[in-house]
């Protein structure tokens, strides 16, 4: 059986004639590689004792756990030595952390959730980490966080590991969306789907139902149609999942269909939303649209948004096309 690997397949993307450039291919490989090494120390758990909290606070006003503590370290550690990166951003840190001195630098700027689903964690369900690389601006030398708020369309690539019962990277660079499931033994990424699609059409929704009475009327006014079922105006069935992992809600989604929603509500108004737009919306937004899916705050496309601050949090709403649009005229007609 002839198998590809990420390697061979990030070479191949670049020598297509959608050329991306070596730099590019070279700092997904180091991403590539931390995350490897992110899944050792997940999947060690207890053993390592590598489960709990840190009991320090992040900037997001979470108490972190170890692994958010030890992902991110992986993260920074492995791609400042890398080569390629001006910066990189964080959800675990305030500001954006420079390259030192001692390694070259490059033209590209990192983002990541380096470990998603953190709750999770210490019950022993699928975790994951979220990456997306932006170009630098033009001439600017040592990045604020000025420099990384450029529009979701601008990324370059985006990608997500899911530290399940298999551990798997689902990558885009712009051509399509593309999954790779980590052969432990070589230590070898392989395609094993490419060009992911998400259908259209759905029956299986992802919120988290416990905040109902906060929603908005066109987000009650769709789930309250769903869950009404072969009786309500949808005339059929829903299923409901929430895993409170986006990597793990969203690719569920990727690999079957959904709509995943995380939407604006009363008591998240004030933040913007909950999810953060630069570490999750973003990336998981250019993987979506690349997988044929669409992705919206509700009243536009989250890749649209021009970013206003590191940490901003925006309305999530993504998944299967008609699903999506459904929602989105619910918002037109009601707002
Ligand atoms: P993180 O663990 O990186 O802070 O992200 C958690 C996010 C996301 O993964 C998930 O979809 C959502 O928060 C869960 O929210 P609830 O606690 O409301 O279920
Ligand atoms: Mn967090
Ligand atoms: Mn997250
Ligand atoms: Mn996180």
């Amino acid at each position: 059986m002839s198998r590809v690997t990420l390697t061979q397949f990030l070479i191949e993307q670049q020598r297509n004639e959608n050329h991306i450039p070596a730099d590019l291919r070279l700092l997904i490989e180091v991403v590539a590689r931390a995350v490897k090494t992110i899944s050792v120390h997940v999947g060690k758990g207890a053993v390592a004792g590598v489960l709990g909290s840190a009991e320090t606070e992040n900037v997001q006003g979470e108490v972190q756990k170890k692994l958010d503590v030890i992902a991110n370290e992986l993260l920074l550690h492995a791609n400042e030595w890398g080569g390629h990166l001006a910066a990189m951003a964080s959800e675990e840190l305030e500001g954006p952390s420079l390259i030192p001195n001692r390694y070259p630098k490059g033209e590209y700027l990192l983002v990541f959730d380096p470990l998603d689903g953190s709750s999770n964690i210490d019950v022993n369900i699928s975790v994951g980490t979220i990456f997306s690389v932006l170009r630098c601006p033009e001439g600017v030398v040592d990045p604020t966080a000025e420099a990384f708020l450029q529009p979701g369309r601008t990324q370059v690539a985006a990608g997500y590991a899911v530290y399940g019962p298999s551990t798997m990277l689902v990558l885009t660079v712009g051509t399509g969306t593309h999954g790779f499931t980590l052969d432990r033994e070589f230590g070898a990424w392989v395609l094993t789907q490419p060009d992911m699609q998400i259908p259209p059409d759905t029956r299986e929704f992802s919120i988290n139902a416990s905040r109902a009475r906060l929603w908005e009327a066109p987000v009650a006014r769709y789930i309250s149609e769903l869950q009404a079922g072969t009786e309500g105006p949808r005339g059929q069935d829903f299923n409901m999942r929430w895993v409170a992992s986006m990597v793990a809600d969203v690719h569920r989604i990727m690999t079957r269909g959904g709509i995943f929603l995380y939407p604006l509500d009363e008591r998240n108004r004030k933040n913007g939303g909950h999810l953060r737009l630069l570490y999750e919306a973003n990336p998981m937004s250019f993987l979506v649209e690349q997988a044929g899916g669409v992705a919206s705050t509700g009243r536009e496309r989250v890749l649209d948004l021009q970013p206003t601050g590191l940490h901003q949090r925006v309305p999530v709403i993504l998944g299967s096309r008609n699903e999506v649009e459904r929602v989105v005229a619910y918002h037109r007609e009601a707002l």
